[in-house]
């Protein structure tokens, strides 16, 4: 698989999702008419989704190698928190056995798509009917569950890996998923997200290490993977 299976209502999601992949024109037409018009008007009709499959699947894939160096997928319990249309997820699914995969995310899209710290946590840019629909159309079956984070009970089971790119800690505060993550999280489990301020950690996680860093103009952040919640 080198491409995905999507239509144009989903590759209108993941430009909302993945900012980068926006092209140099519906980037300008972003800045000229405004993110509301942008969000509402030209993420939906202005968009080539050849491209925009080639560059997800692109992207996706980079990212799955950066972490294929650190985790073995093969038979774990994954829960993915604000995957976006679940790309990784997908590239995971082909490349290894018996991986399951639990989804938290956001079933709206925002009017106006704000890209920067979300204090109130009010954003989503997501559609759960059309990821599931995206989901089964690139091979995944049975092996997922997905939860609406607004509305429904979070599943208390434990995790081997809790993967979270570009979402917890970077658009929203650790502190939304802290007791949750410490219910459904063992002494083994990892965390892996993306955080400007990696050093806080050190004092809510027994281990932190940085995987790397993402130098970007505006918001650059760094890759985490922490264990062990700090009692307290
Ligand atoms: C910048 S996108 C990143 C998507 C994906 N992880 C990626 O790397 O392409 C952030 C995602 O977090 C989701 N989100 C926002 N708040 C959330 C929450 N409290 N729980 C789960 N997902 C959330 C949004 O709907 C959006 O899909």
């Amino acid at each position: 698989m080198e491409y995905l299976n999507l239509n144009k209502a989903i590759a209108r999601l993941i430009i909302l999702q993945r900012v980068e992949l926006q092209s140099f024109w519906i980037r300008k037409l972003r800045k000229i008419f405004g993110r509301y018009i942008f969000t509402n008007f030209f993420s939906r009709f202005f968009i080539a989704e050849t491209k925009i499959n080639q560059k997800y699947y692109s992207r996706m894939n980079e990212e799955y190698k950066n972490l294929n160096n650190t985790i073995n997928f093969d038979g774990k319990k994954i829960l993915s928190i604000g995957p976006g249309m679940c790309g990784l997820e997908l590239i995971i699914n082909t490349r290894s056995k018996n991986t399951f995969f639990t989804i938290i995310e956001k079933n709206y899209v925002s009017k106006k798509i704000v890209y920067g710290w979300d204090i109130q946590n009010k954003e989503g840019y997501n559609d759960l009917n059309l990821l599931k629909v995206f989901l089964e159309n690139n091979g995944m079956k049975n092996n997922y569950e997905i939860y609406d984070f607004d509305n429904d009970d979070l599943p208390l089971k434990k995790f081997d890996y809790v993967l979270s790119l570009y979402s917890l800690d970077y658009h929203y505060d650790f502190s939304f998923y802290q007791e949750y993550l410490k219910k459904v999280c063992t002494e083994n489990t990892k965390i892996i997200f993306d955080t400007i301020r990696p050093e806080y950690f050190n004092k809510i996680f027994k281990n932190v290490q940085v995987l790397f860093s993402q130098e970007k103009k505006i918001h650059s952040s760094k890759r985490i993977i922490c264990d062990n919640f700090l009692v307290g």
